[in-house]
């Protein structure tokens, strides 16, 4: 019910020449290297040719994120569900968009989305943050910044603020009119992928090569998470703890989607409706559930967890994984999801006692990357200057 009219809306946007029309890349004016500040080791974002990395670009990039004139009423910014101290989520089971309507699914965390080869919770086709950013800013299913119809309108918002004249400029040089909708969305773009979470525990440990960053409970937790018994690395593997990754120099990209059995209604495999994964969108039955899996980086600040937030607490999300699968009891969405036909085979279940459960979790939480959610360069910029940079 949901994807339908979004890829049309998307392809429509695409037409229009709003998505990816070939426009030069930017000349090389102004782009002074951007230094990542990766760890040794650590893979680097890949970077679309037509959308080179700049300060200038990264810093327009923030400010639009933060703004408010990016929603047709003014009350909402992408920051109102992407919140920097929750690793850029809302702490919501479904986000709520700026005229009210509730969305079928969770904000998702915007960190090392540079990472993902395709974006969202269930969407095969949708692989360019660039793309990404026009869905929530022109989306009717539902409204999240309610600008459709309301394109000029936002050109002259944006232009009226003569702060922005500069930062455009300085963003496309050679530009003659910067401020237009496709370098809007490549400023954004360029900022989220500057959002790289590479500084928990788990990284010290990993890059940094510090034996000390992980206590003992998350070692043992380490193991278990990548053990054939719990089968988690299946599909949280690999440096962003998602098998849907790319990164420069990558020699080929997964783009991978699962049921995990977290429902079966009525025994038929279904899940709720407008809710199917990406079989909104192939229309496969064998598609019924499947969704990415998502980054576990920073998975402690993000509850509630699942494409609904149907699952409270990481204790709980085990829970569901032991038992191969989750059973609902009652109500319209009974069902027992260890029994869904078109479950990955990689959910089988497994026995799992209480202090094994700890360690596992204490492996989760150091994954949170306390420097990045404290870092000024992601922070909301119109607040530093209305209070000085006092928080
Ligand atoms: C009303 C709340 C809301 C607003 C406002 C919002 N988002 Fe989101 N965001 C979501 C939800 C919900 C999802 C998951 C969407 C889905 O699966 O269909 C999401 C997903 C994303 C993703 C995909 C992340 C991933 O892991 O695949 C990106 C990137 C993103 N949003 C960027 C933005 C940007 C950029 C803006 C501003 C232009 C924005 N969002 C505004 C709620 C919001
Ligand atoms: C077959 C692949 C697969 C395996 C194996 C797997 N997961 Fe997942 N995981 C997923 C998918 C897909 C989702 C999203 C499912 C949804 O929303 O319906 C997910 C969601 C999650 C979430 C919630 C993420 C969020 O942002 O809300 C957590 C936490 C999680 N998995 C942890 C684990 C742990 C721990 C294990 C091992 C016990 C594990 N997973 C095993 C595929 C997998």
């Amino acid at each position: 019910m949901m994807n339908a009219p979004r890829a049309a809306l998307l392809a429509a946007l695409v037409l229009a020449g709003c998505g990816s029309d070939p426009v030069p890349p930017s000349p090389p004016a102004n782009t002074e290297t951007w230094d990542w500040g990766l760890p040794p080791g650590y893979p680097k974002p890949k970077v679309p040719a037509d959308n080179p990395m700049t300060v200038a670009k990264v810093e327009l990039g923030r400010r639009l994120f933060y703004d408010t004139r990016l929603s047709g009423n003014g009350t909402q910014s992408c920051a109102s569900c992407h919140a920097q101290e929750k690793a850029f989520t809302d702490g919501l089971a479904n986000a709520v968009g700026s005229t009210g309507q509730a969305h079928p699914r969770g904000s998702m965390a915007i960190v090392n989305v540079a990472y993902l080869s395709s974006l969202t919770w269930g969407n095969p086709i949708l692989g360019s943050l660039e793309e990404q950013a026009l869905l929530p800013m022109f989306g009717e299913t539902p409204v999240e910044l309610g600008l459709a119809g309301k394109e000029e309108e936002l050109l002259a918002r944006l232009s009226d603020f003569p702060q922005y004249h500069d930062m455009f400029a300085d963003a496309f040089p050679g530009d003659p009119e910067p401020i237009i909708l496709d370098n809007i969305v490549k400023a954004i773009a360029a900022f989220e992928r500057s959002v790289v979470s590479y500084r928990s525990p788990y990284d010290r440990y990993t890059y940094e090569g510090d034996p000390s960053a992980l206590s003992e409970a998350a070692l043992r937790g380490k193991e278990l998470f990548f053990s054939e018994r719990l089968e988690c690395f299946h599909c949280h593997g690999g440096f962003n703890f998602s098998d849907s990754v790319t990164h420069a120099g990558s020699t080929f990209t997964e783009t991978m989607f699962h049921n995990t059995g977290l429902y079966n209604l009525g025994g038929t495999g279904a899940y709720p409706e407008g809710n199917t994964g990406i079989h909104e969108i192939t229309h496969l039955a064998t598609d019924m559930g499947r969704f990415r899996a998502p980054t576990l980086r920073n998975i402690a600040l993000t509850a509630p967890y699942m494409h609904d937030g149907s699952i409270a607490t990481l204790s709980e999300v085990l829970d569901h994984y032991a038992a191969g699968g989750r059973t609902i009891e009652a109500g319209p969405h009974a069902g027992v999801g260890s029994e869904n036909p078109f479950k990955s085979e990689l959910i089988n279940g497994f026995d799992l006692t209480p202090a094994e459960k700890a360690d596992v979790i204490a492996f989760l939480e150091a994954l949170t990357d306390e420097a990045l959610l404290g870092d000024a360069r992601f922070s909301d910029p119109w607040k530093v200057e209305q209070t000085g940079g006092e928080p």
